[in-house]
């Protein structure tokens, strides 16, 4: 916050201005359902502006955004006039605030300074629009916004779209009119599955959970509602005809939730602000892992009699607070958009940003994932964007903030050729994925974020062999995984901050990494579409290198899990000259894995288990599992780690489980161990 000013005509001025900023804001976020700045930007300007009606008393009226709520409904929806005002929240953002918080409400309750701790409801503060439910005689008869606190919209019949919320409550003992408040929500997950279906269908996406609520529930037709995926948490108790229900608020709750409506089970009794702290940092640590978006927490004195006796200051009650988390979204400045090229030449469009701190931590790039997603954006060099940082996402632009635009800024176009290496870039057809068609002999980002995947855990796990000396090696001597293998220490000894020691230390590493497995040295070269599991399926369908090389797209095409865009990748690697000049060179370099189980035993072709795809599964008390599926393999059967559609028989020996279950669902042939003996040629029995 800027510091205040002294001068009074000044400080009038600066008011003037922030209102004007204030209001319109106000308007976008709760008439139009369309905010173009970050709340973490709207609530600086509200408390700067505040604080100046703090310091100049003369500068309050009537109409400042400070002394009211929100803003006035739109036409389309009929108004309803709320028969107590809802109201809204004070914050805080750090224990301090809750400490001064709760001192304040001691001194206004005259507790003395002996008395024991006051208990408060400690709740998440949910993330999404809040409603007002009107029960008449236990029925729901109207649901409605909160709008600007005095008048909000009538949303009855979206509401009634919203599965948890009861159309009549259960139980009795209610009043004769109860209105219940809430937050209606949507979910992460069904958020996250609206907008991949939205932008699908190259339609504008929310860009997040809340406006995507509030969104929802200012449908015109409440068959749009319905389809939402909307949830809805009841936390307090508005007008009621008759008794109070509960001396308590976490009373009132509990009965809210005995006559069938949705509470959060998150809500806890807390005593003093320790207690308040211990809530706050808890639900901190679940924050990323809730199904929904929470943006602090709310602390309530619990006890009824005391809030009557706290009461109301202008906008808020004395005797509630929300204390923040930190701002999972902020605004900043695109300074230009790079293109990254990938292990598969794939080009990255990634918006490199003014450094701004959001989500806890300082980000400077953001992806833009692909070609569709940046056009549909339309983030420009020059923009003012929103970036989001939730949990441990990575961070994105989630909007541009269209008002903000630059006079000139062009729309952002694929580059003809790659940025790094200059060979022509390919878009085939209507992929979303635009490629550098140099290849990692050319292009050295291909090459290097190549060796980077060669070198990895997953694959051959070289330690020590990391980026920067992989970038420092692609440039030099090393243009293909093969050459890590005819490196020396001295040279590596000869690089940027390299001690003898650790030199050694890396070619002892890549020398131990020679002798590897079949699946992790076929994930390791990188082919299209072949991940880990990929990789394991075709080493033990094929059991050698060079059968899976002779293989075609028919033969690929048994393979558990290999579909036909697999099966069209892997053929086409392998018909590549250079991949199999590479395949050689890595093989003459010293690579090798374990002898392949036996294959199928020619005299054996006429076998039982020619042909057949096998699981087995539970133990076996002649020979273990392994030497079985070795068994199978020689006499032309296919041994396979999952039940599915293609398996043919399942071996069951003792406290077989789930894969005797689902072979049983699936009507698959079944052995118990001695019939498997059975059907083994004589020879072969144990
Ligand atoms: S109580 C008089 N409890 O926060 C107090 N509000 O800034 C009324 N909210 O309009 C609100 N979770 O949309 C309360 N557990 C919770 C809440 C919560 C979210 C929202 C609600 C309200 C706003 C206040």
């Amino acid at each position: 916050m800027s510091d205040l000013p002294t001068d009074a005509t000044v400080a009038a001025a600066r008011a003037a201005e922030l209102a004007e900023q204030l209001h319109a804001h106000n308007h976008r976020y709760y008439v139009l359902d369309d905010p173009s700045v970050p709340d973490a930007e709207y609530d600086r300007l509200l408390r700067e502006l505040q604080a100046l009606e703090a310091a100049f008393p003369d500068l309050v009226n009537d109409a400042s955004p400070t002394q009211r709520v929100g803003a006035a409904p739109t036409a389309g929806f009929e108004s309803v006039e709320h028969r107590l005002p809802m109201l809204s929240l004070d914050n805080a953002f750090s224990d301090d605030e809750v400490v001064r918080f709760v001192r304040r409400i001691r001194e206004r309750l005259d507790l003395a300074d002996g008395a024991p701790e006051l208990w408060f409801s400690a709740e998440p503060k949910l993330d999404g629009a809040a409603v007002s439910l009107m029960y008449h005689d236990g029925r729901l008869v109207q649901a409605a916004t909160r709008g600007d606190g005095t008048t909000g919209e009538d949303i009855t019949h979206n509401v009634r779209t919203i599965r948890s919320v009861p159309l009549k409550l259960s139980g009795s003992g209610w009043p004769s009119i109860l209105e219940v408040r809430g937050e209606i929500f949507m979910p992460k997950a069904g958020f996250d599955a609206m907008n991949r279906e939205a932008a699908a269908n190259g339609e504008k996406t929310f860009v997040n959970p809340r406006n995507a609520a509030a969104g929802s529930l200012r449908q015109k037709d409440p068959a749009l509602t319905a389809k939402r995926p909307l949830d809805m948490f009841c936390y307090a108790v508005g007008f009621i005809e008759g008794d109070p229900i509960a001396d308590t608020h976490t009373g009132a709750i509990a009965k809210l939730k005995q006559w069938g409506l949705k509470t959060c089970d998150l809500v806890e009794r807390v005593q003093g602000a320790a207690g308040c702290a211990s809530y706050f940092a808890s639900i901190g640590g679940e924050r990323a892992s809730l199904p929904f978006d929470i943006d602090g927490v709310v602390f309530k004195v619990d006890e009824f009699a005391a809030q009557d006796e706290l009461g109301f200051v202008s906008r808020a009650p004395r005797w509630a607070i929300a204390q923040k988390f930190p701002a999972q979204e902020e605004l900043t400045i695109v300074e230009g958009v790079d293109w990254q090229v990938g292990r598969t030449g794939a080009l990255t469009p990634v918006a490199r940003l003014q450094p701004v701190f959001v989500g806890g931590v300082t980000v400077s790039n953001a992806t833009l994932h692909n070609i569709d997603e940046l056009t549909r954006k339309d983030v420009r060099v020059g923009d003012t964007v929103i970036v989001r940082r939730a949990g441990d996402v990575i961070p994105e632009v989630a909007a541009v903030v269209a008002d903000k635009r630059p006079n000139g800024a062009e729309p952002v176009a694929l580059p003809k050729r790659c940025p790094v290496c200059d060979s022509p870039v390919q878009r085939v057809g209507e992929e979303a994925v635009a490629r550098c068609t140099g290849g990692p002999v050319i292009c050295s980002a291909q090459r290097i974020e190549g060796l980077k995947h060669f070198a990895s855990r997953k694959a051959m796990d070289i330690e020590g062999l990391g980026s920067k000396l992989i970038e420092q090696l692609a440039d030099s001597s090393v243009k293909s995984p093969a050459d890590l293998y005819r490196l020396t220490w001295q040279q590596l000894a000869a690089f940027d901050r390299m001690a003898e020691k650790s030199a050694k230390n890396v070619i002892d590493a890549i020398d131990k990494s020679r002798q590897t497995t079949l699946p992790r040295f076929l994930f390791a070269l990188g082919i299209r579409e072949v991940g880990e599991t990929t990789a394991e399926s075709l080493a033990t369908h094929f059991g050698t290198l060079e059968a899976l090389r002779a293989a075609n797209e028919e033969t690929l095409l048994a393979v558990n899990d290999v579909g036909p865009i697999v099966a069209e990748r892997v053929e086409q690697y392998f018909s590549e000259p250079a991949h199999n000049a590479l395949i050689d060179d890595l093989v003459k370099a010293g690579i090798r894995w374990p002898d392949p189980t036996p294959v199928a035993d020619e005299q054996f072709a006429d076998s039982f288990f020619a042909g057949k795809t096998v699981v087995l599964t539970g133990s076996l008390s002649a020979m273990t599992r392994q030497e079985a599926g070795a068994l199978v393999k020689q006499l032309g059967g296919t041994v396979t780690g999952s039940v599915s559609s293609k398996t043919t028989l399942l071996v069951a020996g003792e406290k077989a489980g789930s894969k005797l279950a689902k072979a049983q669902k699936l009507e698959i042939d079944i052995f118990d161990e001695a019939a498997f003996i059975q059907h083994l040629p004589a020879s072969l029995r144990p």
